[in-house]
């Protein structure tokens, strides 16, 4: 029903400058995507006048009853530009909240803990609110607390209430606490590692430190390596909870040229702030000064297939980060494999400058034995995407998988970097 309509609250208007007899509207669009929507004064006159007139002051004066007739409204309806109020989308915005840990449960002296020696508190901020939640997709609601691992630069986010976060804004990195700490609450920061065991810690990054020399050999020799656990379940858990909700919200376009059935964006907020924790990481894996080049967040569904393909040159350095995965596996680990093999003449193809064609990347793959990577929630696969042939099968019929792909270069690379 046409009085059930509103126009969408997140709805975009953007002119364009050297053509003023059209705009673009574009808006998510609950179940479908992003939508994006070309409004010529020729072809639409009447959405033309009004949109433009309401671009002047605001959107939500619309009346679609009144103001337009029906052809209006159900070419407005399909492209995500009017929603039934019920159905409006919302941006999502990720936050881990602290109250999701479980309390550590086993014995403990406080004064035998210290505070983890990367962390940083973040006050609330009305001052900083919007640029926040807009820019980076991050909740501006309450004080958090990041803790940065040493070794491998990944910052993990904690979301507070305000008892706790006055608590927590008193720790000293590196320090015990040097005031009593709510038993409950102690036992929580345990859980979170925010207070923690230097002997505990100690053992912890002598673990990530091997694994990270294991990694660097294995990257150096096939030029591909996986590194599991970047982060920990729980925050696994709230980045799912943020991408479905994105995804179910309307805000990926779905589709692009390379695969059909995806949800996609290029340098989604929430992804890219991702990436910037990561280039230090790379650059350790790959042992190479590397920059942020782009990055690229997807969520597969049923039927999805990725082509035998290898990378263009702003991504000679990638990370595939696997966020989720549905139905969720038993063992935890993707049953969706990407396959990886080595492509053939690499090095004469990069002399002659030649990009390599898809049918010569299928006739290689299907030549070679590829190896398969399987990936947890949480891992993330290390690759030169340019060298290394890659492609996955088709998804099956119901299920979803949703990874961030970190794309690096050089630090002397000097061409365009989207
Ligand atoms: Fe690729």
């Amino acid at each position: 029903m046409a009085e059930e309509l509103i126009v969408n609250p997140c709805l975009q208007f953007q002119p364009y400058f050297d053509d003023s007899t059209s705009f673009l509207l574009y808006a998510p669009k609950p179940g479908s995507g992003m939508k994006y929507l070309v409004v010529k004064r020729d072809e639409y006159p009447n959405v033309f006048d009004v949109f433009l007139d309401l671009s002047a002051s605001r959107f939500d004066f619309l009346d679609p009853e009144l103001d337009l007739d029906e052809a209006d409204r159900d070419l407005l309806v399909e492209n995500g530009v009017l929603v039934n109020s019920a159905e409006s989308p919302e941006l999502p915005l990720f936050s881990c909240q602290l109250s999701e840990f479980d309390p550590f449960q086993g014995d403990f002296d406080l004064g035998s803990l210290i505070a983890h020696p990367g962390i940083r508190f973040s006050p609330f901020d009305l001052g900083n609110f919007h640029s926040i939640s807009q820019e980076l997709h991050i909740s501006p609601f309450s004080a958090s607390v990041w803790i940065r691992d040493d070794l491998t630069g990944i910052e993990q986010g904690i979301w507070l209430s305000d008892s706790d976060a006055e608590v927590v804004s008193r720790l000293t990195a590196s320090r015990s606490p040097n005031f009593p700490i709510d038993i409950d609450l102690a036992r929580r920061l345990i859980s979170a590692g925010i207070l923690i065991d230097p002997l505990e810690l100690r053992r912890v990054s002598q673990l990530r430190g091997n694994e990270i020399e294991v990694a660097q050999a294995k990257f150096q020799k096939d030029h591909y390596s996986v590194l599991k656990e970047l982060f920990p379940g729980v925050q696994m858990r709230a980045m799912q909870r943020y991408y479905r909700a994105y995804v179910a919200n309307g805000f990926m376009p779905f589709g692009d040229d390379q695969v059909e059935r995806r949800y996609r964006e290029h340098n989604e907020p929430f992804a890219r702030l991702l990436q910037n924790q990561f280039a230090s990481l790379m650059s350790l894996i790959a042992g190479v000064d590397v920059k942020l080049s782009y990055v690229y967040a997807a969520s597969y569904v049923g039927g999805s297939v990725l082509a035998p393909h290898v990378d263009r040159k702003q991504c000679e350095y990638s990370i595939s980060f696997q966020v989720d995965y549905e139905p969720e596996p038993p063992s935890g680990i993707s049953p969706w494999a990407i396959y990886v093999t080595p492509l053939l003449g690499f090095d004469d193809a990069a002399a002659r400058g030649e990009t390599v064609t898809l049918a010569e990347c299928e006739r290689q793959a299907a030549a070679a034995d590829p190896a398969a990577v399987n990936l947890a929630n949480g891992d993330g696969l290390f690759y030169m995407g340019r060298e290394l042939i890659h492609f996955r099968n088709e998804l099956p019929d119901g299920h979803r998988s949703t990874s961030l792909f970190f794309h690096f270069v050089s630090v002397d690379f000097e061409g365009p970097l989207d």
